[in-house]
């Protein structure tokens, strides 16, 4: 039976960090996954993540089941970190899930389980495994365009004209900050034109949080979630640890789900639980009580957000960096979006041929789409992709 089934379609970024392992050039650049590395070219564990583990392997004295949606004490834990201490308590249900892919799968389960029909909606770009995952589920999706290729920042007059064409009960995936793949992102107050959007059309938001605090910092990365949390009934969370509490592997994640009353938070928390249990019953525990250690123990937490704003400033002053060399370079002003942009990535705007090129002549590894990992270079390398840039002639 199982010959029947052929090869799937190749992941576009995992199919690039196996193509940049077997590239033999000692001083190719990897600029594919979005993995935070130091100048150095390491993906670190995090001081404040190491000395909980630490401190857990001391004390930790079992290591049966958990709740099936996760730890009580992770849920609150997040959901501070994500909606603040103002967040409506008694609407909203949580689970614990592997890793922020978990959540999405979770959440898209939830949207397939309550409406079937339901179109969702997705920018255009977006993070490939959000279209990968609705068509492997089945479901309805539509996208609006996000990126403008011109400036390289949010075509807001054509995002808000596809997002009219909603309809009541769609859902919409917007992402929370450090937009992946664009790196553009909205800003306050476009957050605010797309909840009154949202709620005039009765549509669920969706919200994937993967780089809270590698943006603007941790409150301002959160503001455009919090302020739909504040002005719609509804709304869904799909948060990663992988990347803000660099536990990649240990894959921690959550879903949250602010509902319209208490009683309906109720129904979905169990809803949430089930759903864990139909698919691999518990979710992992080791990074989410790490990542709650370190939430709840004040010294952890500073030491934790001392190093993650390291992180932050690290990718800001490559972004500039870069910005500065290309306009040296191109003698042109038409690169100062990389210094714009927040988060992990940008998208250059090359062709596809002049990602080819620069793989080919310099060893620069970026996704097909001209998606760059700033986090993939060091000071060293920026003059390198730079000169690569405008050789190919982008
Ligand atoms: C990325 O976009 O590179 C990351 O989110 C890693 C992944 O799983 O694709």
């Amino acid at each position: 039976m199982l010959e029947r089934l052929d090869q799937p379609p190749a992941d576009k970024i995992l199919a690039l960090m196996q193509e940049f392992r077997a590239d033999p050039r000692p001083d190719k650049i990897d600029l594919g996954v979005g993995v935070y590395r130091t100048p150095e070219g390491v993906t670190p564990v995090m001081r404040a993540i190491r000395a909980a583990e630490r401190q857990l392997w001391e004390a930790e004295t079992t290591k049966t089941y958990t709740g099936v949606a996760g730890e009580p004490a992770f849920h609150a834990a997040m959901a501070d970190l994500i909606l603040g201490p103002d967040r409506p308590t008694d609407r909203l249900a949580a689970a614990a899930t592997p890793g922020g892919t978990g959540a999405v799968r979770q959440c898209l389960d939830l949207i397939r389980l309550a409406a079937p029909e339901a179109t969702v909606w997705l920018s255009a770009p977006t993070w490939p495994t959000h279209q990968t995952i609705l068509r492997y589920l089945g479901m309805p999706m539509a996208e609006y365009r996000y990126f403008d290729d011109e400036s390289r920042g949010v075509d807001f007059e054509a995002m808000l004209a596809d997002l009219d064409r909603v309809r009541p009960g769609d859902a919409v995936v917007l992402h929370g900050c450090c937009h992946n793949p664009t790196g553009a992102n909205l800003t306050l107050p476009q957050w605010g034109e797309v909840a009154a959007l949202l709620e005039a059309r009765q549509a669920l938001p969706l919200v994937d949080l993967a780089y809270q605090g590698f943006g603007d910092g941790l409150d301002a990365d959160a503001a455009g979630v919090r302020l739909l949390a504040a002005r719609l009934p509804e709304l869904l969370i799909a948060a990663s640890c992988s990347k803000n509490f660099g536990v990649y592997r240990e894959r921690a994640g959550i879903t949250l789900a602010l509902c319209a009353e208490p009683a309906a938070a109720r129904v979905i928390q169990g809803r949430l639980g089930w759903l864990n249990r139909q698919t691999y019953s518990f979710p992992p525990d080791h990074g989410a009580r790490l990542v709650t250690m370190v939430l709840e123990d004040p010294a952890l937490r500073a030491d934790w957000q001392a190093e993650l704003e390291e992180v932050r400033r690290n990718m800001l002053a490559l972004r500039t960096q870069l910005a500065e060399t290309l306009r040296d370079l191109a003698h042109s002003d038409r690169f100062a979006f990389v210094a714009q942009h927040r988060g992990m990535f940008s998208r250059l705007g090359a062709s596809p041929e002049q990602v080819a090129r620069m793989r080919a002549d310099h060893g620069i590894y970026m996704v097909g789409d001209s998606r760059v990992n700033i986090a993939g270079l060091n000071r060293a390398t920026v003059p390198i992709l730079a000169e690569a840039i405008v050789k190919a002639g982008v």
